[in-house]
């Protein structure tokens, strides 16, 4: 099956035009050429069977016509009389001066018409022959001579053997000489795709992209084609990386600005926190309501610095700070954030399961902690009393997979797919009262996320799944240096 033409290389397609072009040219040269020889020697055949003719028929007194002067090698005659009876017949360049009957009868079919007659002679090819009323003898008289056509035909063989042996030679000749060309020519635009190709996979999407690398100095000539392409394409990679550029400044400064804000909002939250708890407690008169809404007040800072923390530790994964690189055992890990947790939810049911092995990785402690935490005060606020919680450790294929499971009523479905997104969060009125920011989960993620492994949840009525997957130290490490 041939694919299309317009599918073909560029370089194919030139090379094969160009070789076809050639080659019909020459072709036609050769035709032209081969004819014209054809009929330049036809035309002195012809003149020689003339002059034969004239010389055979001249009466000079020998006793033999094909013995008269000048007669031209290799011709072949004979004479017959006015009934067609033949009286002498012969080979000019040979003894015998008779033809075999059938030589003969071959001339005797020759009309004499004035025009000149191919006839195949037997036993001897292929003659030009003329026959003419015989002047001398008896009137009515007829002589036919004939030449040899094999003069002319080997000539023509020998050009048409030379002309087809130089032409395969110089198409073949033409096809490299012009492929070599037109891959030369065509190499910097090669280069310049291959440019291309190297920026198509560049992660353009987020942060911090750095220099895209351009189309070499040399390809960018805007007076070639591959140039102007080079040329156009560095111009677009300079305007990308330009708005890269401006996009990562302000993705910057706003991710500074949240920092800031966050930063500048713990102070005043701590202080509102502190004077209501100081308030309410030191005086022994407090009104009832205004001792509810001091407690509010309490409360509700309570809730806003938790946010503004998590905002802050957001903010700060976001810019892609540094982690600290130390290794972390997460068996102590687990037990201490499973602690705590049953200290804050004592009516669940908290289980642990460690391995046997070591489990330890590569990474910042006190995040890896938050992750603990955030996971298991989910399954401690967002389920009823009683739940079970799970929480476990494996080491399997060289990665940590720490889980946290329960049996509670599972996550709504239809929060199921964004649960990791920023202020995702179920709308009952429970979390809210809990301290609910949505932001715990978002944090898991960008702290796996940040220690290059994994998280996903599974969730039904009866049972949520939460798990992440670490990658183990040593691979931790070698991924680190490099
Ligand atoms: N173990 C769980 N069981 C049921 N729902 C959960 C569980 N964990 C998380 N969720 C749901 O996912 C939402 C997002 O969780 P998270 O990002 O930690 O925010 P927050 O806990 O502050 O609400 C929660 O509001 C809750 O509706
Ligand atoms: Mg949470």
């Amino acid at each position: 099956m041939i694919r299309p033409w317009s599918t073909w290389p560029l370089r194919v397609r030139l090379v094969v035009t160009m070789t076809v072009l050639f080659a019909a040219v020459l072709g036609a040269v050769g035709v032209a050429s081969t004819a014209l020889l054809r009929e330049n020697l036809m035309a002195t055949l012809d003149g020689k069977v003339q002059d034969t003719i004239g010389r055979a028929s001249a009466p000079m007194g020998q006793d033999h016509f094909m013995l008269a002067p000048g007669l031209d090698q290799d011709a072949v005659g004979a004479v017959f009389d006015q009934s067609g009876t033949v009286q002498q017949s012969g080979r000019s360049n040979f003894d015998t001066r008779t033809l075999t009957t059938a030589q003969i009868n071959a001339l005797a079919a020759v009309p004499d018409d004035g025009y000149y007659h191919d006839v195949n002679v037997p036993g001897l090819g292929t003659y030009r022959a003329l026959a003419q009323h015989s002047p001398g003898g008896q009137s009515g008289g007829r002589v036919v001579v004939a030449l040899p056509m094999a003069r002319v035909s080997s000539t023509v063989q020998d050009l048409i053997a030379t002309e087809a042996v130089l032409g395969v030679a110089g198409v073949i000749l033409v096809g490299f000489v012009g492929f070599g060309l037109i891959r030369v020519s065509l190499r910097p635009l090669d280069r310049v795709a291959a440019t291309a190709a190297r920026i198509s996979i560049v992660p353009l999407h987020e942060g911090e992209v750095g220099r895209l690398g351009r189309v070499p100095a040399q390809d960018t000539d805007t007076r070639t084609e591959s140039g102007l392409v080079g040329a156009s394409l560095n111009r677009m990679i300079d305007h990308v990386s330009a708005a890269l550029e401006a996009r990562h400044a302000s993705e910057t400064r706003v991710r500074q600005f949240v920092a800031d804000a966050s930063h500048e909002l713990r102070t005043p939250l701590a202080s509102i926190k502190g004077y209501a708890e100081l308030t309410r407690r030191s005086r022994e008169n407090v009104p009832p309501d205004a001792a509810y809404a001091l407690r509010r007040v309490e409360s509700e800072a309570t809730r806003m610095t938790a946010l503004v923390e998590d905002l802050l530790l957001l903010a700060r994964l976001d810019a892609g700070r540094p982690l600290e690189r130390d290794p972390v055992d997460l068996a102590p890990l687990v037990v201490d954030a499973v602690r705590d947790a049953h200290a804050a939810a004592p009516d669940h049911r908290w289980e642990v399961r460690l391995p046997d092995a070591a489990a330890e990785i590569v990474g910042d402690e006190n995040r890896l902690r938050q992750v603990l935490v955030n996971l298991l005060a989910n399954a401690g606020k967002h389920t009823p009393s009683g739940t079970t919680v799970t929480a476990s450790l494996a080491v399997e294929d060289g990665c940590a997979v720490l889980g946290v499971a329960d049996d509670g009523p599972g996550i709504p479905q239809e929060l199921l797919p964004d649960v990791f997104e920023r202020f995702a969060r179920g709308d009952g009125s429970r979390s809210r009262k809990a301290g609910s920011t949505g932001l715990g989960l978002a944090i898991v993620a960008a702290v796996v996320a940040s220690h290059g492994g994994q998280v996903w949840v599974t969730s039904e009525p009866g049972e949520t799944v939460f798990c992440v997957r670490l990658p183990l130290a040593p691979l931790a490490a070698v991924a680190a240096t490099t």
